[in-house]
């Protein structure tokens, strides 16, 4: 049987660095990915195929085998811990830190656990308890800047890429937890089983990586 790859790109801001990248590696999509409705896309070589998805099931569809590679931030990777996956190339696109960040001039919390919100609470969890600082984490799914402001937590963790978001809110950036970058990451069984077909694209992608710097 003739087997096939099946590449997961995440929607949204990655997917607009992903697409040049993927020319440069000579994998066209049969159609505007942009422009369409669709979610599975053929490309110029009859075995890849392309699927987009939300960025943070990027690594869900890897691990289960779903899709043969994926394309996810780091940040993601990081919070979800992801396992059953190798990650073989860093794509050095949407580039951007996780950070801490707290409204300028705040004053320490004292006598208890300061609140963080973000959406990276497992990041969060062991990033604080690395410092030896007890943390509440409370999960919020966008908007992390909006916390502090209405008192819901002392800081966040969320990503600063030109720090507008922070400044609009009146927060500041304290620590850097992580630089990001997206990686290129493949599952364990497909490294294993679709090697033949996986080591190209890896070195395709690889030169373009380098081309683009
Ligand atoms: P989401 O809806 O999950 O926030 P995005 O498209 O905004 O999706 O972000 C996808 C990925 O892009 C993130 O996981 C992160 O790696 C990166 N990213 C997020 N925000 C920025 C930013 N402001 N600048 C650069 N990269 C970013
Ligand atoms: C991301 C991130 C920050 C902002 C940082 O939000 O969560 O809010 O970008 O970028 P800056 O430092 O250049 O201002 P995004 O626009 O992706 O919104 P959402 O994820 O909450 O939808
Ligand atoms: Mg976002």
């Amino acid at each position: 049987m003739k087997q096939t790859l099946t590449l997961a790109l995440s929607k949204g801001r990655i997917l607009d660095d992903t697409l040049p990248l993927l020319a440069a590696a000579d994998i066209h999509p049969l159609e505007d990915i942009r422009r369409s409705r669709k979610l599975i896309f053929d490309t110029n070589h009859e075995h890849v195929k392309l699927i987009v998805i939300r960025a943070t099931d990027v690594p869900t569809y890897v691990e289960y085998g779903a899709a043969d590679l994926g394309i996810a931030g780091k940040d993601v990777l990081m919070e979800q811990g992801a396992q059953e996956m190798y990650e073989p190339l860093d794509l050095e696109i949407a580039k951007c830190k996780l950070m801490t960040a707290g409204v300028v001039g705040a004053a320490p919390a004292q006598g208890r656990r300061i609140r963080v919100a973000t959406k990276f609470v497992n990041v969060a969890k062991a990033y604080f308890a690395e410092q030896g600082i007890q943390a509440e984490v409370i999960k919020l799914y966008g908007a992390m800047e909006l916390a502090p402001l209405m008192g819901l937590a002392d800081k966040i963790v969320d990503i600063v890429d030109t720090g507008n978001t922070l400044k609009a809110n009146g927060l500041a950036p304290e620590e850097l937890i992580a630089h990001i970058s997206s990686r290129l990451v493949v599952g364990k069984a497909a490294m294993k089983m679709k090697h033949r077909l996986i080591e190209p694209v890896i070195e395709a992608m690889a030169a373009a990586v380098v081309a683009r710097r």
